[in-house]
């Protein structure tokens, strides 16, 4: 099949085909399989790693990925950068193309962020996260888990639950759902975090079924699902003030997955979390077969090595 990812920018999920997420998916697994093959491909690249927002797994597997196919990183603070001194991040960026990067990885609080730095930068930008609105490498190594659990990604049933309006892994994995066949997704919320009418009116306009329930009603789908994807309440994205206070603390106190409805779900069925997890899992539950986020996270390390091979030099060996 012919695919061309050179010096592509990842911005949105939506810019690619189920065909280029499947060769992403298969290159990711063929580096897993076979690291030794790939640990000096990216030698004398280098990329720029832009976090304006906290992270613990985005930025350490870009970062890892980068070092173990022979590569350079270049980290950018924010907090000790010109930025402080009030420097633009238009000025920001045209500083960082300057040093000819060969990919630049940001994360940025603002919807539409990466888009904005996609049209400063000569360089290909991969999209870690933009505010509420996407994290496409989220969601390609979500669909990497899925295939590992399960074996394929058509037929996908799945309860998506938790923090729907803010969270962005939860918008990017539902939009890429829907280029597969005959996918289900529960989407289970509290009311006030349901999925925003945008994504839910993209959705509609796709070949997939979705429907959406409160929080109580977990108890009546998690038996007859493969994928129980939870989220958490992004506290940081909430109004600032006593009213975004108090909804966070009513929800953290109905929010939790106990061990015990976990007595008839599928033997095949596992726990997806895109991580970091608060209080939504009982910790019990990692000891359980079924709890799959630790692994789904390592899993990100193929999927951005597979990625910066492939955006630098179109997966050259
Ligand atoms: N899943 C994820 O994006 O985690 P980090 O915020 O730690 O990067």
């Amino acid at each position: 099949m012919e695919t061309n990812f050179l010096k592509r920018d990842i911005i949105s999920i939506e810019d690619f085909s189920r065909k280029e997420l499947d060769y992403i998916i298969n290159y990711a697994k063929e580096i897993k399989n076979n690291p030794e093959n790939f640990k000096e491909i990216m030698k004398h690249k280098t990329m720029i790693s832009l976090f304006f927002e906290n992270s613990t797994r985005t930025a350490t597997s870009f970062k890892m990925a980068m070092l173990q196919l022979g590569g350079n990183v270049m980290e950018f603070n924010s907090q000790t950068s010109s930025l402080k001194k009030g420097e633009t991040l238009k000025d920001t960026l045209k500083m960082m193309d300057g040093y000819s990067p060969d990919v630049v990885v940001m994360r940025h609080p603002n919807d539409g962020s990466i888009k904005f730095a996609s049209h400063i930068l000569n360089a290909p930008i991969i999209n870690a996260g933009d505010g509420q609105n996407q994290h496409p490498t989220q969601t390609m190594l979500d669909l990497f888990s899925i295939k590992e659990i399960t074996g394929k990604i058509n037929e996908t049933k799945i309860a998506i639950v938790g923090d729907l309006k803010y969270g962005r892994t939860a918008h990017s994995l539902a939009i890429a759902l829907s280029k597969y066949e005959n996918c289900k997704i529960h989407f289970i919320s509290p009311e006030s975090l349901k999925v925003p009418k945008k994504f839910i009116d993209a959705l509609k306009e796709k070949n997939i079924e979705f429907s959406e329930h409160n929080l109580s009603e977990l108890k009546n789908i998690i038996n007859n699902i493969d994928i129980l994807y939870m989220t958490r309440i992004q506290r940081e994205r909430f109004p600032i003030g006593k009213e975004g206070e108090e909804e966070y603390k009513k929800i953290s106190k109905i929010y939790s997955l106990k061990k015990e409805l976990l007595e008839n779900v599928k033997s095949d069925f596992r726990i997806m979390h895109p991580l970091p997890k608060i209080f939504e899992i009982e910790e019990e539950i990692d000891k359980t077969p079924f709890a799959y986020y630790f692994k789904q996270a390592a899993n990100g390390l193929h999927i951005r090595k597979a990625l910066l091979n492939l955006i630098t030099q179109n997966g050259r060996i």
